[in-house]
Parts: structure tokens; sequence; C-alpha cells
């Protein structure tokens, strides 16, 4: 299934005509504003329980609980493997595939360098519209947040003007073809029978994100525009952010890297920060070693690019309970990339950007000085987070546990052991040793099979806050790391992840845009979608945070369970050193 892009399978499936498909096999009656209804072809029935929703873009049976996507319709009708069934819907879509050997040999699909080409062009027109008469208002935001000319040119700032189609336009003057603007994530179809083209950014400062050869790949649109804020209020979004294209991935590049590098280098040290402006804003106050995410967590890749170049990266994310967590998950990923990491948490609230801007370079620096280690502040964390318990240790132990997991060198993951279990006070052997390799390896999944009730079937708990939260999407700031940790190893693990990747990488759900192989899951999916909500949108929190809540503690008694049994299975065979030292371990 790897050779079509998530892009393209759902390019295919929008362009499919889903009522048409179905219709092909059954007879639809209309049976609501937005849906249609008929005998289930999959099963046999006298009242129609096979429903149809064009807009969501799945059907699904009550009856007999089948359900899915145009392509997932495609194949069981026809008996078609996935990438045959998308073929054939491409066809009749007319929607262009990569060929089969995964060569590309759609001449009409724009090359790499196109999309460059493309987007220098883009830029190059955001760039005049900044330094023009049009930019007044946008250069006068920038000034008042400290940003002039000088870092603006720097960093390749521009501006996307008001309107629909400016830059569609000038680009087509330029012969680009909508086509290469559209895969480059510049301009969208209008919807409707008129048709035509809108661009995606509109009266928006823009942000180039270059990769390291200076190249323009995506940007970042910030609004500026005081009324956009007044009029659609909390509808208009502070970013909008080019899509995944087939030069762009979020989680491969780190944002500002070109322009930092030289001074990464020089200095050995790199300051990791959170968001564009807070990077721009260093940037313009003399801060140059900076590197940015872009909204999502840090990847491997990411930190990967700073391997060999810094030797200590400073964390500077938030002082919140997700910032925190976000810089303890740094930690392996630095480790793996042999860099030592700093924690800066700023006073009093401060972002970068407000701090620099409030305090100074020096004051920034001074904060540098006294930032603690990263290893350092991960076990005063762990003894902060976790009490003395029983449960709160079991609990700091699997915490551990994951982290010494995302370290895959066994002589690291031998120091990082050491290293921790020392200043936990913990005996070593109570820490696996290699990622999977170590001695808890077995435990942990006889602790997977056990939370669920039976390895094949759909853990109950896990359907309903599944089914909870694609029924009520913004209960999706639910998908959070503790929920991953605890979740069981059942059939359900690959929807929760993808559901969770998309809400990392995109802010929301897209129910269309998951690639399931197991009926069940599907099934959960179309059913779901296709169902009314059961809470309004300040309501469903609550049950959603109750299903969720209880997954995690179900995974803390196991976890606390298998650390007692240990112990018993130590003393029955008398071996009174390990009883001792798991249970110090215990007692921290
Ligand atoms: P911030 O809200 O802190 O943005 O989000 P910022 O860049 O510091 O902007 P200012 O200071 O309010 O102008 C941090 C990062 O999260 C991503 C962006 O990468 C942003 O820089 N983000 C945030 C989005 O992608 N979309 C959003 O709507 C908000
Ligand atoms: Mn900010």
């Amino acid at each position: 299934m790897g050779l079509y892009s998530s892009d393209k399978i759902e390019e295919v499936a929008r362009a499919t005509d889903l009522v048409a498909l179905v219709s092909l096999h059954v007879d639809l009656k209309r049976g609501g504003v937005n849906s249609w209804k008929g005998l289930c072809p999959f099963h046999s029935e006298k009242t129609p329980s096979f429903t149809v929703s064009p807009d969501k873009g799945f059907f699904h049976c009550f009856g007999c609980g089948v359900g899915g996507d145009a392509i997932k319709f495609q194949m069981l009708v026809s008996g078609q493997s996935f990438p045959e069934a998308l073929r054939e819907l491409a066809g009749r879509a007319g929607v262009s595939l990569p060929a089969p050997d995964g060569r590309d040999s759609d001449p009409s699909r724009p090359t790499k360098a196109a999309l460059h080409e493309v987007m220098k062009a883009a830029q190059a027109q955001f760039r005049a519209w900044l330094l023009g008469d049009v930019g007044r208002i946008a250069r006068r935001y920038l000034r008042d947040r400290g940003i002039g000319l000088d870092i603006a040119e720097q960093y390749g700032l521009g501006l996307a003007v008001s309107g629909w189609d400016h830059l569609h336009r000038a680009l087509t003057r330029q012969g680009f073809s909508p086509l290469i603007q559209r895969e480059a994530g510049l301009i969208k179809e209008r919807g409707g029978d008129s048709g035509g083209w809108y661009d995606l950014f509109r009266g928006r400062i823009m942000i180039p994100v270059s990769d390291l050869e200076g190249r323009p790949t995506a940007f970042a649109g910030r609004t500026f525009l005081p009324e956009a804020e007044e009029e659609e209020g909390r509808n208009v979004p502070k970013y909008v952010n080019s899509p995944a294209t087939d030069i762009y991935s979020k989680g491969r590049l780190l944002f500002g890297l070109q322009q930092a590098r030289p001074h990464i280098r020089v200095g050995g040290l790199a300051f990791l920060v959170e968001g564009y402006f807070d990077l721009i804003s260093l940037a313009a106050a003399g801060v140059k070693p900076v590197a940015a995410v872009m909204g999502t967590a840090l990847t491997q890749q990411q930190v990967n690019l700073l391997k060999g170049q810094a030797k200590e990266v400073f964390l500077l994310f938030d002082g919140d309970e997700a910032g925190q967590k976000a810089a303890v998950r740094a930690l392996p990923l630095l480790f793996n990339a042999e860099l030592d990491g700093r924690v800066m948490i700023l006073p009093d609230g401060h972002d970068p950007d407000s701090f620099i801007r409030r305090h100074g370079v020096e004051a920034f620096y001074d904060e540098a000085d006294r930032a603690p280690d990263l290893a350092d502040f991960y076990v005063a964390r762990l003894k902060a987070v976790h009490p003395d318990s029983l449960g709160g240790q079991a609990r700091m132990i699997r915490e551990v546990k994951e982290t010494l997991a995302q370290v895959p060198d066994e002589a690291k993951g031998h120091v990082l052991r050491l290293r921790l279990a020392e200043s936990l006070g913990l005996t070593p052997e109570l820490l696996p040793l290699g990622a999977a390799a170590g001695p808890a390896a077995p435990l942990r999944r006889a602790a997977a099979a056990a939370s669920s009730p039976s390895a094949e079937g759909v853990d109950p708990l896990a359907r309903h806050f599944l089914r909870h939260v694609i029924i009520h999407p913004e209960c999706a700031v639910l998908l959070t790391d503790e929920l991953a940790e605890a979740w069981p190893q059942d059939r359900t693990k690959p929807l929760f992840d993808q559901l969770r990747a998309q809400w990392l990488a995109d802010g929301a759900l897209n129910p269309g845009k998951l690639r399931l192989d197991d009926d069940s899951l599907s099934s959960l999916v179309s059913e779901a979608a296709l169902s009314e909500r059961t809470h309004g949108p300040q309501e469903s929190a609550t049950p959603g945070r109750e299903f969720a809540r209880k997954i995690v503690f179900r995974a803390d008694k196991l976890a606390y369970r298998q650390l007692s049994q240990a112990v018993r299975q130590a003393e029955a065979s008398g071996d009174r050193e390990l009883v001792k030292r798991l249970v110090a371990g215990l007692k921290g």
C-alpha cells in the first residue's frame, strides 16, 4: 500500500462519486438530507440498513457492520486488492496515478524540480508584495514586533495579499500550470459548478520553510490584519500551513536551520524553539543559532539534522505540562544523536519572543547558563511527578522503560540505563537493557496482551473511546502521550496511532484519510462517521476523558500487578538479593 501517497489516495476517494458507484450495485433511495439508503449487498436483509453519506465519503451497513470508503466498497464488490481497486477508481474519475512499478510515468505529474521552481516564484511574488505599496500594513506589523526589513530579507518573509486568486493569477502569467500550483499546495480548486481556483494563502505574512539548500519548500502564513481577527473571531486560524508535498514534510525539516547552521557550528550550541515568531524574534535580537519545530512534536529526523553540528541543544519549550513532556521526549532523541540537552524554562510564563523583547539578549544568555541538564531535569521531574507510593513507583518505572525503549543502540541504551537507575536509586535490573531485547520485553508484551480481552478482539473500552473521538472531533486533544502509552496492543492500535498522527501533524482529524487494512476497524470508522453527535462541543470532553482515564488506570494497574508479581516470584525462588533489590527499587 505504500506505493501511493495518502494524499493521492484521498484524491481518488474524493474524486469518486460514492452514490453513483454504490448505485451500480445497490438500489439507493434518499434516506435523509445527506444520506442514501438501500438493501445491503453484503448480507441478505429485507429492510434497508445500508447507508451512504456522500458528504462524509463513507458507507456503512447498520445491519452487518460492513463499512468504509469508496475504495473499500470497490474492493468488496469486485474482490480486487487495494491497489487494483484504487487504480480502477482513479481511471474512472480521471485521477492520474504513478505507474505500479513506482516510477513516475505520468508526464503531467510535476517533478520535484518543477515544484521547487513554482515555490521560488511564489516566494519572489510574496516578497515583492511585502516590499511594495500593498505591504505597508504588513511591514508595520513586523516593525511593531521588532522585526526590521533586514531580518525579513534574511528569512525571506513576504506577504500574501487579500483577495481570492492574486497569487494564482501571477503564477499563471509566469507560465505555471494550475496543476503544478496545486501540487505545490499553493492553490485549491473552487467547489461548485463554476470551477476555478483560489489561493491557499490570503491576507497573511508569509514565512518560507527552506530546506538546507535554502530553497523554499513550504510556507506558513500568519494573520496580521486586525479585521481578520475581529470579523470571523475564533474561526480564523493564526497560521495557514502548506500541506505535505513531494518536497515537504513537516517532521523532516527544522525551520531556520539553513540560516542558523554556520552559527551552530561555530558555537557548538543550538537553541530549539517551538514556532516561527519565536525564532525570528530571537534572530532579530541577535541570537542566531536557533532552529524551530513547526507546532509538532520533535522527531528523530529533525534532531539528526543537528548531529555533528552542535554539542549542546537548549530546548525552549513551554513551561507548562505539555512543554515539559516535550522536553522529556526529546531526551532519547538527542541522546541517540550524541547531543546533550539543556532545558530552558523562561520565567513568568514568557516565551522566547516576549522574553527577549522584554529582557534582552544578555538576560537570555544568563538563562541559558542557568538551564539544567536535560537528564537531570528528567530525573527531577520523574521524582516530582511520581509519588513514593507503590503505584507511583510502578508508573515511574514504566515511564523510564518507555524512554529507554527509544534508544535502539545497545551500548547507548546501557549507559542511559545505568545513569537513570543510579539517579533514581533503582537497581539497574529493574530497567530493560536494550529497546527490544531487555528482560522487560516479555513482561511488557504480556501486559499488552492481558490488557485486551482477546488478542484478536477489539477492546470495548478502546472502541468506545475511538468512536467517541471520531464523532466528536474536538476530543482529539485527548489523544495524549499518556493515553498512547497506556493504549492496549490490540487491533485498535493502528487506528489510534493514525488518528493521533493526524492530530499531531494537522491539528485535525480526517477520517477520510485513514488507511485501515482491518475490516473491523474500517467498520468502526464508517459507523462513527455516519453517526450523529451525542454531546455538544462543550460537553463531549467529559465522557471522552472518562474513557481515557479508564484506559490509563487499567494500564497502571497492570504495571503494578506485574511488579508485585516479580517480587513474589523472586520470593518464591528464594532469591533474597533480587527481592531486596526489587523492593528497594519500589521504595525509590
Ligand atoms: P504559537 O501560537 O506560539 O505561534 O505557535 P508563534 O509563531 O509564536 O506566533 P505569535 O508569536 O503568536 O505570532 C507555535 C507554532 O505552532 C504552529 C506554528 O509553527 C507556530 O509557530 N502553529 C500554531 C500552527 O501551525 N498553526 C496555528 O494555528 C498555530
Ligand atoms: Mn509567540
